[in-house]
């Protein structure tokens, strides 16, 4: 009882009731320009930062470093289409904040298709659209990732109107890349298709994988669109995952359920891009080999990516089981993946000789006053530190660019081989 009439003189006070409101405004203004609840680490504070300052806006931070106060901003409009650690720029949603909202996953950051294969060592989405920023790369020019992996780089990119070359030497790698990408352009298709292929495995039993597997395999063969046959190849190498690595027996069972669950989330895709009137980037997924890329010299506006850490995460090993799938010896194949040839020194400096011949490649390929990412850590073998970075870092300053950002950040999970990555930024003279 006492609390209540405590409460409520407290409201009557004409006074309180002022400063209710002023707390309150204050709260809304502060709320006018906010990053996302998500954003937790010093890394990702730096590149918000960053962003900020790629596009020329002044603006204050407060005392907990989460309220940042715009004071001047050139293009507000540009800045809100373009911006990944904000969620509202002057009170409006960005248009970051609207794509990320399309997601079926449980995880914040496998929006749209990002999700698409359980790919170890992919990077997290945001910190590439943001990275885009900072390399000031525009719509219409062209962004390479010469080890594309599950195809980080090219979905971002093509969320921003940016072209996008990818490069990776794995098959997998290759389809997963293509299939985030490419199926948009043919939701209907890939419908109608589904369709198809689930009258024509009605009557199969579906505990014998013996005959499920070549059956699923065979009917994928026969769709005429490329499109369309690799949206259901990744749908059959993720079952493949299911089995290897999550031991689900019912083969049929995670195929149907891996293609119903895409199909969504190209629908959301589509939906996003009609909503948002977004116009894609162009991208083109390449099987080939970062140490000699068949791209002419001086035709790339900016680089990123994230080299193989083969010697701490072994790509062949990780992903045998769809390697495999698709008909690969993965003895065999060893050979032209970095960082997984020989044993103890010899290792390790085939992985520096590979390295060093993929940069090479890649000063090659970059316009001249164009900017390359590089993310990459030191692994520890055998106890030992191997300085990647001091090799990735001294390799450009030989070439002459400066070093323009180095940023630490921390990994979780590869904690035993790798503690921490650096995010580099590199400008060509
Ligand atoms: C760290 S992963 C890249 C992950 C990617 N950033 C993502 O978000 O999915 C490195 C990639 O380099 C690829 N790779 C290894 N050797 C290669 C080579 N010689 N040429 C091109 N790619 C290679 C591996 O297959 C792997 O996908």
């Amino acid at each position: 009882m006492r609390v209540r009439n405590n409460f409520k003189i407290c409201l009557e006070s004409k006074e309180a009731k002022g400063r209710i409101l002023q707390m309150s405004s204050r709260i809304v203004e502060k709320d006018k320009t906010r990053l996302f609840w998500n954003v937790q680490f010093i890394y990702e504070l730096v590149l918000a930062k960053k962003e900020l300052e790629a596009f020329a806006i002044k603006y204050e931070v407060d005392s907990n470093f989460r309220g940042i106060e715009i004071l001047e901003i050139p293009s507000e409009k540009n800045f809100s289409n373009r911006t990944s650690y904000f969620e509202k720029i002057n009170g409006l949603p960005t248009l970051y904040s609207k794509i990320t909202k399309a997601n079926i996953t449980r995880s914040i950051n496998q929006y749209l298709t990002h999700w698409f294969y359980p790919y170890k060592g992919k990077y997290h989405p945001q910190m590439i659209r943001a990275l885009i920023n900072i390399m000031k790369i525009n719509p219409g020019e062209i962004i390479l990732d010469p080890f594309i992996g599950s195809g980080t780089t090219a979905l971002e990119a093509q969320l921003l109107g940016i072209g996008c070359i990818g490069v990776d030497i794995s098959e997998v790698c290759f389809r997963v890349s293509k299939a985030k990408t490419e199926t948009v352009k043919h939701t209907i298709e890939i419908e109608k298709e589904f369709e198809i292929i689930l009258q024509k495995l009605r009557n199969i039993d579906e505990n014998n994988n013996e005959k499920v597997i070549p059956q699923i395999q065979q009917l994928i063969s026969d769709i005429t669109n490329e499109s369309v046959q690799n949206f259901f190849q990744v749908a059959d190498l993720i079952a493949h995952s299911d089995k290897a690595r999550r031991k689900k027996k019912n083969f049929l069972e995670s195929f149907i359920k891996n293609s119903e669950k895409m199909l969504t989330s190209v629908k959301d895709y589509s939906r996003v891009i009609q909503e948002n009137n977004l116009t894609l980037g162009e991208v083109n997924i390449h099987l080939g080999n970062a140490k000699n890329l068949q791209i002419e010299s001086e035709t790339i506006d900016g680089i990123l990516c994230s080299p193989p850490y083969s010697i701490a995460l072994n790509y062949v090993e990780n992903d045998k089981h769809a390697l495999e799938a698709l008909g690969y010896n993965t003895t065999e194949i060893k050979e032209d993946f970095i960082g997984v040839k020989g044993s103890g020194n010899k290792k390790i400096d085939l992985y520096n000789r590979d390295l060093i011949q993929s940069y090479l490649e890649m000063d090659r390929v970059l316009k001249p006053g164009k900017y390359c990412s590089i993310v990459i850590g030191n692994a520890r073998v055998n106890k030992e530190e191997v300085p990647t970075v001091e090799t990735t870092i001294n390799f450009f300053l030989d070439k002459g660019y400066t070093l323009e950002m180095n940023v630490d950040k921390i990994i979780f999970g590869l904690y035993n081989v790798m503690q921490k990555e650096n995010i580099l930024i590199f400008k060509k003279p």
